[in-house]
């Protein structure tokens, strides 16, 4: 089966990054020129899947209004001829079709994935967490659905942490394959205690999952900080058939978080075609001073 869907969450209050995120959603705050979702949402779309499913949760309509076709924006900016403008919100409307789920109450990632199952339906799915940013040559989504397509299995997406964050991960346990980057996973842990695993792969936010997790899901009693964890799903997913870890080619950011966003930045804005060599030029001339 090929995956045709992607579940993207995002949903919560967005603390860690008050008071930017006091009156905007924290997947709009820009890097570079466009809001970080907009990066999600290209991935997605360049690695072939089309219909995308957000999970929303109260004060996220930004998101929808930015995929959205805004009539009285069109008007004003035609009036004035800004035609190249024009040009680039069209090409963000046509993106993709807007399908949103509202998850009611604030239970946790594996409750937010759960509210879309009616959505999905019986096939398998990527999710992508809008944190998490992979600045890559081939899109992380397209290397792990290139693996999908040949395992027809569920796929975690990893890198390697020191172990003083694994703390901070869900962490996967695996055992190397014949295959370079492939490990067959073995057991998961969300967030687990210092010192209570040798593992250092994390999970970042980039899955595909078969649709016996909805069930499972739906079976799952709070866990870590006393929410409904995916990671939970997922080790009772790989106790009835088999599961990847994948550690993907690129660069992972974690936007979500003050230190990781400005990373960010600065890794987009220095690939970026037309601001890149000067904000090159000016990091090269900032660290010289140090
Ligand atoms: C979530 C997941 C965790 C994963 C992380 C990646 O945690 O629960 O397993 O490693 O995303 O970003 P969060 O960062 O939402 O606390």
């Amino acid at each position: 089966m090929s995956v045709r869907k992607a579940v993207i969450p995002v949903v919560g209050l967005d603390t860690r990054f008050l008071p930017a995120t006091k009156a905007i959603p924290k997947e709009m705050l820009t890097i570079v020129d466009r809001p970080s979702i907009q990066y999600i949402v290209e991935e997605v779309v360049s690695s072939g899947i089309d219909q995308i499913i957000f999970v929303t949760s109260e004060g996220k309509s930004a998101i929808e209004n930015h995929f959205d076709y805004d009539f009285h924006l069109d008007c004003v900016l035609r009036e004035k001829n800004k035609r190249s403008l024009c040009k680039e919100l069209d090409m963000i409307s046509n993106l993709i079709d807007i399908v949103s789920v509202r998850q009611k109450k604030p239970l946790g990632l594996g409750h937010a994935i759960w509210t879309a199952r009616h959505v999905v339906g019986n096939e398998p799915f990527m999710v992508l967490l809008g944190d998490d940013l992979v600045l890559a040559e081939t899109p992380c989504a397209r290397q792990m659905l290139d693996l999908f397509n040949e395992l027809q299995e569920p796929i975690v997406a990893v890198q390697r942490v020191p172990q003083e964050q694994t703390c901070q991960y869900g962490i996967v346990e695996g055992m190397a394959t014949d295959r370079d980057r492939i490990h067959a996973v073995q057991g998961l842990v969300e967030k687990p205690a210092p010192g209570t695993t040798d593992s250092d792969m994390a999970m970042i936010g980039r899955y595909i999952l078969t649709p016996e997790i909805f069930e499972l899901l739906g079976r799952t009693t709070p866990g870590h900080d006393g929410e409904i964890q995916l990671t939970d799903a997922l080790q009772a997913l790989k106790n009835i058939r088999s599961m990847y870890a994948y550690e993907f080619e690129g660069t992972c950011y974690d936007a979500g978080d003050k230190l990781g966003y400005l990373k960010a930045i600065l890794a987009y804005g220095m690939r970026h075609e037309k601001l890149g060599a000067d904000l090159t030029a000016h990091i090269r001339q900032l660290a010289a001073d140090l």
